[in-house]
């Protein structure tokens, strides 16, 4: 759907020349939500900016669906920016024209005759959830319904793609949520590829099937959420993920575990877990097999997309041969195990 290679963007002021994107491939594929992460001036906005063309790129070139963007002339441009959806930060509304006539606004600009265009801001505004709000302005809305605006705006023209920067950071934790909710039900049910930025982990937890890592201007890993988040290898992402993924066992539990026990009898392990075999009983299955005691001390449990995922720390307590075995059958149904008590 999107091919970027070797992307790279300078920027040139009076006094200097600013290096924003070097050298960035990457794929997204049709009907995936793709998400871009990294901290403040790493290059997402130039990343996205340079996909609709609103800022040229230095070098490389884009592929948006079967054409070239970066060599289409200023008319083909046009056409081809219709079938890009794009949502802000700031949803960017007319503040003089209703709810209905800013989604009716870019199929005035297409030329879409009035009668057709009136009844795709109907079925818009009820696909945001909206439909009762036409007359109003943007004034007279909530963050989370302009944005909803911003989106019915964005998939007027049918989009084959929509690009969204920020979509999400000027909105509170729960609206964030019924948005996103929003944009995972609208690429089910129209199977839109979404790009989408960010500087905030929830939001790649949440929606995005495949994640990039950008820093100081360069993807340094890219993957499917579910494995970046069980195993990051850098350490940009490590800090991404431990901002909204606690594993870290408190020092003092580590602290009782290495002092007060026999390390033969007594381990300390940490069990990732992901996908199915979170729900199932595999720890009363171990416990009952084995004949030894486990202590649950810490854990957590969460979801990223539609996937259990998380860590439980236990205390393994009984005959030293049982625990290996215990820790092998756990291995065995697929759990990864870190023993924290070996010194
Ligand atoms: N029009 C411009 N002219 C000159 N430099 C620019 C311009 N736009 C962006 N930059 C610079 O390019 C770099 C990347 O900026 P960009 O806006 O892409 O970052 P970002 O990842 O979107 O950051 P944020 O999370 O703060 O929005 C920064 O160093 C920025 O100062
Ligand atoms: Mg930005």
């Amino acid at each position: 759907m999107i091919e970027i290679k070797n992307l790279t963007k300078i920027y040139t002021t009076p006094t200097q020349e600013i290096l924003a994107l070097d050298d960035v491939s990457l794929r997204v594929e049709k009907g995936e939500i793709f998400g871009i992460i990294g901290l403040s001036g790493a290059g997402k906005s130039t990343l996205i900016r340079c996909i609709n063309m609103l800022e040229k790129p230095t070098r490389g070139s884009i592929l948006v669906g079967d054409r070239e963007i970066t060599a289409l002339d200023k008319e083909d441009l046009r056409t081809a920016r219709q079938k890009i959806g794009m949502i802000f930060q700031h949803f960017n509304l007319l503040s003089s024209r209703t709810v209905f006539e800013n989604v009716m606004f870019p199929l005035e600009i297409a030329r879409v005759p009035t009668n057709q265009a009136q009844r795709r801001v109907n079925e818009l505004l009820e696909l945001v959830g909206l439909e009762d709000r036409a007359d109003s302005y943007p004034a007279q809305l909530s963050g989370g319904q302009k944005q909803r605006v911003g989106i019915a705006r964005a998939l007027a023209n049918e989009p084959l793609l929509l690009l969204s920067d920020e979509a999400t950071s000027a909105l509170d934790p729960q609206t964030t949520r019924s948005i996103l909710e929003l944009l995972k039900d609208i690429n089910r049910q129209l199977n839109l590829t979404i790009l989408l930025i960010t500087h905030d982990m929830n939001v790649i937890k949440e929606v995005c099937d495949r994640v990039a890592v950008i820093d100081d201007s360069r993807i340094v890993e890219v993957g499917d959420v579910l494995d970046i988040f069980a195993n990051p290898k850098i350490p940009t992402t490590r800090s991404f993920i431990s901002a909204v993924m606690n594993r870290e066992v408190p020092e003092e539990l580590l602290y009782r575990a290495r002092t007060e026990t026999s390390p033969n009898t007594t381990k300390l392990i940490r069990i990732s877990f992901i996908g199915a075999s979170a729900g199932e009983p595999v720890i009363s299955n171990m416990v009952r097999k084995f004949d030894i005691d486990a202590n649950i001390l810490y854990g957590n449990v969460d979801r990223v997309k539609d996937t259990p995922f998380g860590n439980l720390t236990l205390e393994m307590i009984g005959e030293p041969d049982l625990i290996i075995q215990a820790m092998e059958y756990l291995h065995g149904r697929g759990l990864e195990i870190e023993v924290l008590n070996d010194v």
